[in-house]
């Protein structure tokens, strides 16, 4: 079996307790976390937002409550999560999608902003995945990805471990009722890029600004991507030859 099929099964397995899962080894701060995340994303109240690897679909609703008269889509690839997600649905304005955030099934440029909650760890190809969000967001859209960090403060980012990699797979084991999952997941964060690393590869997909926010000293981080704007004066041969006309000199 491929990781990513591995990665789907897995989060198949776990998703009826999941959000209790979370909300218990997070003591509740995964739900601040979420909204400190969307209030990055600044869009009128009728934007369409996609909120990549949406699970069970807690970020999803923050946004749909952001865009009341806008559109959010919600895409993830584990049926089992997003059967959660439809049946938390209280919101006329979110569409939940089964799909793989490797290959999006939208237009480019279709979306004015995008998120992504605590998954990117878990996606196999991280490039690929920036790559993707790029392509699907409109210029001067922000995509923020919401993630687990590696805090620089040695003795900050040893207590944060010891308690991420030994107490959290025992918690998530007992609340989440999959014990050989819950130690699966916490080995995600070893190969994963630290917070400069991945800001290089926000850039490396060609988003023009990125800027990383530390949560909790690292433990948590906000990476904030925006895409270029679209050139004032295009160098089209039609804006060229506007330009021309309008600077021709008048008939004598
Ligand atoms: C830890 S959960 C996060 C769910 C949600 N974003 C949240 O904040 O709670 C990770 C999610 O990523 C999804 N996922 C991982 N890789 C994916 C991929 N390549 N395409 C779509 N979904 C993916 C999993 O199915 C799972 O629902």
């Amino acid at each position: 079996m491929d990781k990513g099929s591995v990665v789907r099964d897995l989060f198949d397995r776990i998703a009826g307790r999941y959000d209790m899962a979370n909300r218990v080894m997070t003591g509740g701060m995964d739900g601040i976390w979420r909204r400190q995340a969307a209030a990055l994303i600044d869009v009128p109240n009728d934007a369409r937002l996609l909120d990549l690897c949406c699970g069970t679909g807690a970020l999803a609703q923050v946004l749909a409550r952001k865009v009341p008269e806008g559109e959010v889509v919600g895409i993830d690839f584990s049926p089992k999560m997003l059967d959660i997600a439809r049946a938390n649905q209280g919101y006329s304005n979110i569409r939940y999608l089964q799909g793989d955030v490797l290959t999006l099934p939208f237009a480019d440029a279709y979306f004015d902003g995008a998120t992504m909650g605590f998954s990117m760890r878990n996606v196999v190809d991280i490039g690929a995945c920036l790559d993707e969000v790029r392509r699907v967001l409109k210029p001067g859209s922000s995509f923020v990805n919401l993630e687990i960090g590696k805090p620089a403060n040695k003795l900050w980012r040893r207590t944060f471990y010891f308690y991420f990699y030994n107490v959290l797979p025992t918690l998530g084991g007992l609340v989440g009722g999959d014990k050989a999952a819950y130690r699966y997941l916490p080995q995600s964060l070893v190969n994963f890029p630290d917070a400069d690393a991945l800001s290089q590869l926000f850039k490396t997909s060609g988003f023009a600004c990125v800027q990383c926010i530390l949560l909790m000293g690292g433990a948590v981080t906000m990476h904030v991507g925006t895409t270029a704007q679209a050139p004032k004066h295009p160098h089209t041969i039609e804006a060229h030859v506007r330009a021309l006309e309008e600077h021709a000199p008048a008939p004598a």
